[in-house]
């Protein structure tokens, strides 16, 4: 089964509104040589108007870093997943590391917002993490299969269509020490067979899956030719315009 390959650039809290366009309009056309790899920028909420318009007529996504799962209401200060989906937004990081440690986001916050998110049309991107605590194989295993479990309740089957996971293992991020290929290849292994356990081996095939932790185009390469590794997702690297082609050329 052959996936498309894609890269997610997160720019988490860092890019400001008038850094956008330049690196839009520098990547954007360079784009045209690689039309077999999706590329997405995810941005903070005060940037993705600025994202939407600059990426207009571009085949960049733009991607929202966070969301709530009620549609609309009350809620000061929150995003609304219908907001997104009428802003243009495609897809919506989930249950990001930094989300869960930092702002205490648990599993079942992270379904409502999986849910929330394909009710409204706008993909989810589910960060699967790993703890830095764990010392056995098998917490290792039950960690990311739980996660994977409980951030898919009642999902359907054609709802899989929409749905990228990602796995990020805490100690990797931003740390500069990416994962072993091999390590992440077995815990992305790992997650395709939970999928392929809840649903069918079907689904589990088609599936996207990324890796992110640290990933600069020296990883990148070995990274993305694990059979079960399908994009990455970056964070520092991608905050650099010619280093996110660079990663978009190596998984082309
Ligand atoms: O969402 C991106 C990840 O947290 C990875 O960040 O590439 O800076 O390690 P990083």
């Amino acid at each position: 089964m052959s996936r498309r390959p894609i890269v997610i650039a997160n720019w988490k809290m860092n890019k400001l509104p008038s850094e956008v366009s330049q690196y839009i309009q520098y990547v954007a056309p360079k784009l045209v040589g690689y039309p077999n790899v999706d590329a997405v920028l995810a941005g903070q909420d005060v940037l993705l108007n600025t994202m939407v318009m600059a990426a207009k007529d571009t085949s960049i996504e733009i991607g929202a870093e966070n969301m709530y799962w009620q549609d609309k209401g009350a809620y000061t200060g929150e995003t609304s997943p219908r907001a997104l989906a009428d802003l243009g937004i495609s897809k919506v990081i989930i249950g990001h590391s930094e989300r869960r440690n930092y702002f205490r986001e648990t599993d079942e916050m992270v379904n409502l917002k999986t849910l929330a998110a394909l009710r409204n049309g706008v993909a989810p991107i589910i960060a699967i993490d790993e703890a830095v605590q764990l010392t056995s194989l098998n917490d290792h295993a039950h960690w990311i299969v739980n996660q994977v479990v409980e951030s898919l309740k009642g999902v359907t089957e054609q709802e899989m269509s929409h749905i990228l996971l990602a796995y990020e293992p805490t100690a990797a991020i931003g740390s500069g020490q990416a994962m072993t290929p091999v390590d992440a290849q077995k815990s992305l292994r790992i997650i395709r067979q939970t999928v392929a356990d809840m649903f069918n081996q079907d689904i589990a095939d088609r599936v996207r899956i990324l890796y992110g932790g640290s990933v600069k185009p020296a990883n990148a390469y070995d990274l993305l030719k694990q059979p079960d590794i399908d994009g990455v997702l970056v964070g520092d690297a991608a905050l650099d315009a010619t280093t996110f082609l660079e990663l978009i050329s190596l998984a082309d």
